[in-house]
């Protein structure tokens, strides 16, 4: 029998989080992605073994699924230095973009890569066979695009080849998923409040409640409308707003007033989350507060956020509670809190560790995935047989 490994990918618009195996393996890649022309002839050979494969993924990745076959790309932190880099447009369509997919493929191949002994390999070639358990935002569950997102991948071989990357220079990957389950993001979440890793129902008060579910991730915000432990798909919603333009506008507003030029996005939420000497950075050695242009500008959007919230209140009228989930929620959280305490005085409720928060979706597809990996390898061999053929 060949040995399926276990793989939950949350492809978020910020940053892409996967776990897998038995939990024995997680990964965080920013999504982002640049398109190589040629072969990148940057990294010398004496820097492959110390660098982090994480930091250089460099691949061409060969398989139908991909309206752009056999292209070569930078994934993650190394497409970020890159100048022609892309993000996903929050307009567009997760499961029609190329983006969506290489972004999965890499984060794939880059765990059979560390994880080569799960599977069989004959020379550099890694014949790795995944389940797979992913999400697409509930719009596109509702108009149908999971059938055919699901089937392209199942479909056929895709060819992962590590190009100049670190350690697994040189390294193919075949990657062939032996199940692909697509779960709608807002359903995923509620599992994940409701169930834990071996589908125990942890949470008998929530589980018969109306909830909403508002996911305000980097550059998109979604709410989940859950009633009889179902999607509500047609009230559901989605924005595109997330927390990154706002932390740009901080780093800009921080540049412009104090002179000093933060590296990324990351470094303001460090600055504005960190526990000690939250809010405050150094200038020329002085120790300085940023907490009115912090303040400000979060403000705003915590209360471009809260009148989503009333919105669908006011809508869904018997709702019992509302968790917000994200790490937009993470960062948001006091102002969101002060907001509501203020005002309307919703019954509302975060997720006191950021990494929950963030992990939220992926945590819910490993759940679903791993029970129904459970379930399928239980049954006789002559019924699965039977199951897959008439899924063929
Ligand atoms: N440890 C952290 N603490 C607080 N905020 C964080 C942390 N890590 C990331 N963030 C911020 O949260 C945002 C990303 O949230 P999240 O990972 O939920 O988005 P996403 O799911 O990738 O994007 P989307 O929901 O738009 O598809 C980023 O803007 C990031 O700066
Ligand atoms: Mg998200």
């Amino acid at each position: 029998m060949t040995n399926s490994r276990i793989a939950a990918i949350d492809v978020g618009n910020d940053s892409l989080k996967g776990i897998f195996g038995k939990m024995d393996a997680e990964v965080n890649i920013p999504n982002v992605i640049a398109r190589d022309i040629e072969d990148r002839p940057i990294i010398g050979i004496e820097e492959l073994d110390t660098q982090d494969p994480l930091d250089g993924i460099h691949i061409r990745v060969h398989s139908p699924a991909l309206k752009d076959n056999n292209a070569i790309y930078r994934v993650g932190n190394l497409a970020t230095k890159s100048n022609n880099s892309t993000e996903l447009d929050p307009g567009s369509s997760k499961s029609e973009e190329d983006q969506t997919l290489i972004m999965l493929f890499a984060s794939i191949a880059l765990d059979a890569a560390r994880n080569d002994s799960n599977f069989k390999k004959n020379n550099n070639v890694i014949e790795a066979n995944y389940t797979l358990g992913t999400g697409l935002p509930l719009r596109e569950v509702k108009e149908g695009k999971d059938v055919g997102y699901r089937s392209r991948l199942l479909g056929s071989v895709h060819q992962i080849e590590f190009l100049v990357t670190p350690r697994y220079q040189g390294i193919k990957v075949n990657v062939k998923f032996d199940e692909v389950k697509v779960y709608p993001e807002g359903f995923a979440a509620f599992i994940n409040l409701v169930m834990d890793n071996n589908s125990n129902i942890i949470n008998k008060d929530l589980v018969d409640k109306r909830i909403l579910i508002q996911d305000i991730g980097g550059l998109s915000t979604d709410i989940a409308v859950i009633k009889d432990r179902k999607v509500d798909d047609d009230k559901a919603q989605g924005f595109n707003l997330g927390v990154s333009e706002s932390l740009e506008l901080i780093r800009e507003e921080i540049r412009s007033r104090h002179g000093i030029e933060l590296d990324s996005r990351r470094d303001v939420v460090e600055i504005i989350t960190k526990k000690n000497d939250r809010n405050h950075i150094m200038v020329k050695g002085s120790r300085t507060s940023v907490h009115d242009i912090v303040d400000r500008i979060m403000l705003e959007l915590a209360k471009k956020q809260y009148r989503h919230l009333r919105n669908m209140w006011q809508k869904n009228s018997q709702t019992e509670i509302c968790y917000f989930i994200g790490g937009g929620s993470s960062v948001l959280k006091e102002y969101i809190k002060t907001l509501n305490n203020n005002l309307d005085g919703y019954n509302i409720d975060f997720f006191e560790d950021e990494k929950e928060s963030i992990w939220m979706m992926a945590n819910a597809y490993y759940k679903l995935i791993a029970d129904f990996s459970r379930k399928t390898q239980k049954q006789e061999p002559q019924k699965e047989e039977q199951k897959l053929a008439k899924t063929k």
